[in-house]
């Protein structure tokens, strides 16, 4: 007989999009149960009712704590991870002066290991149980990251970062190197437990015509992968695209007319879009990821959530570290609505936790394995402390519901919420 675990606390699922079927969508148990077979979530209901249904089940209780899927960041680049926070430049300049040589490092396979180790250290501690990853040029440092990711069980996706031009010569590839080594790479890790490959153009300045033609066909022969790229973060960048591509109607043609956009494309940032731009996002199927903290810390300008929802594009969340400055998807959130507030838009912890869970379970196409706590889920799960500080302590001592009790946490928290982390069923934290 299978070992059944019944892990018990309060819990949040979502039947809906709290965007576009309300936040009653929400489904809260102040006393939940999830029962776990097999790395997969079996049953959900009351604590009670699922105890008496399965006495035999080994009982995990978090008293109060928030039972939640594990945060799913949809955009990263765990190769920033030593240079998260470096101070003072906007997007070109922070490239050129940290990214790139920060990058170069991993042509060695043990830096890369190291800093793949360090990374998935980071986003557990913080309750990220998907991570989705850019990585360098060098396909030692998408082994790196695919290797760790499978060491430790998780659901992860990552590709090469393809560049071909505009980058220091150690940084890049050529259009054939980067079809052949991307090729050789989803041969190797793409579908492999539970490891995805993302087909990666790092963006269209980085990027000749020839090379993202490459990485089109690519795709053409791999549709299951995913793709993804950056779009219009900044005015900078958009005004360089113009002028490296002038025959293109818009940034996001560049891709297009590279077979670069369709379902499965996942495109970052997607800040300043055309009218022609967001049209041809929601018609193809593709997938927005938001990075708030990035920017803010890059200073790259406000996502449109309220707007490009209303539309029904399909948005996922994320951290962009190291533009990000954080690898918490909660500081995410609380900076996902400061930059909503920006535009006068509040947005509700419902649709921030959804965002972070099954928003970007969605955007990643992963929404029939991640990102819900309901039956035939994998069992990845977050179990937040609401009380995890003295200030928030404080704070949700005086809530009145759910969501005041769990907003400071959003707001407020950080690695020290985390109570508990659980990939496949088992807790990381022991
Ligand atoms: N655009 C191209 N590369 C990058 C990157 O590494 N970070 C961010 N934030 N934007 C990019
Ligand atoms: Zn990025």
């Amino acid at each position: 007989m299978t070992q059944k675990t019944l892990l018990i606390g309060q819990t949040l699922a979502f039947t809906g999009d709290p965007f576009h079927d309300g936040i009653e969508t929400a489904r809260h148990d102040a006393r939940g149960g999830i029962l776990i077979e097999n790395g997969m979530i079996t049953a959900t209901g009351t604590a009670d009712d699922l105890r008496r249904a399965h006495p035999e089940a080994q009982i995990t209780d978090y008293g109060n704590s928030l039972i939640l899927p594990g945060f799913i960041d949809a955009h990263a680049h765990y190769p920033q991870t030593a240079m998260i926070a470096s101070w003072g430049k906007r997007l070109i300049d922070w490239l050129n002066r940290y990214t790139f040589p920060e990058e170069m490092k991993f042509g060695d396979p043990v830096y890369a290991s190291a800093i793949a180790k360090t990374y998935f250290d980071l986003t557990l501690a913080n309750g990220t149980t998907t991570t989705t990853s850019f990585t360098t040029i060098h396909p030692a440092s998408v082994d790196a990251y695919f290797a760790e990711a499978k060491s430790r069980g998780l659901r992860a996706i990552a590709g090469k970062t393809c560049m071909d031009r505009n980058a220091p010569a150690d940084l890049t590839d050529t259009a054939q190197s980067a079809y052949d080594d991307s090729k050789a790479l989803v041969g190797k890790w793409h579908g492999q437990d539970r490891l995805i490959y993302a087909i990666t153009p790092r963006f269209s300045p980085t990027s000749t015509r020839e090379q993202l033609a490459a990485l089109g066909a690519l795709w053409a022969e791999h549709p299951d992968c995913l793709m993804q790229t950056h779009l219009s973060e900044q005015t900078e960048e958009i005004a360089w695209v113009r002028d490296l591509f002038p025959e293109a109607r818009d940034y996001l043609d560049t891709y297009e007319a590279a077979g670069l956009i369709g379902p499965g494309a996942l495109f970052g940032h997607a800040i300043h879009l055309t009218d022609r731009e967001r049209a041809r996002l929601k018609e193809s199927g593709a997938s927005l990821v938001h990075c708030p903290t990035s920017n803010t810390f890059i200073g790259s300008g406000l996502f449109d959530m309220d707007g490009l929802m209303a539309e029904g594009q399909t948005i996922g969340l994320a951290t962009d570290t190291g533009g990000g400055s954080s690898f918490s998807m909660l500081r995410t959130m609380a900076s996902a609505y400061e930059v909503a507030q920006l535009r006068g838009r509040a947005l509700h912890p419902a649709e921030l936790l959804w965002l972070a869970t099954t928003g970007s379970a969605r955007a990643l196409r992963l929404d029939t394995k991640i990102g819900h706590l309901s039956p035939g889920y994998e069992a990845d799960l977050v179990v937040l402390d609401l009380a995890s500080t003295p200030a928030i302590a404080q704070r949700a001592a005086r809530a009145d519901t759910l969501w005041e009790a769990v907003f400071p946490t959003i707001m407020m928290g950080d690695d020290r919420a985390i109570r508990d982390v659980r990939i496949m069923g088992q807790s990381m934290t022991k």
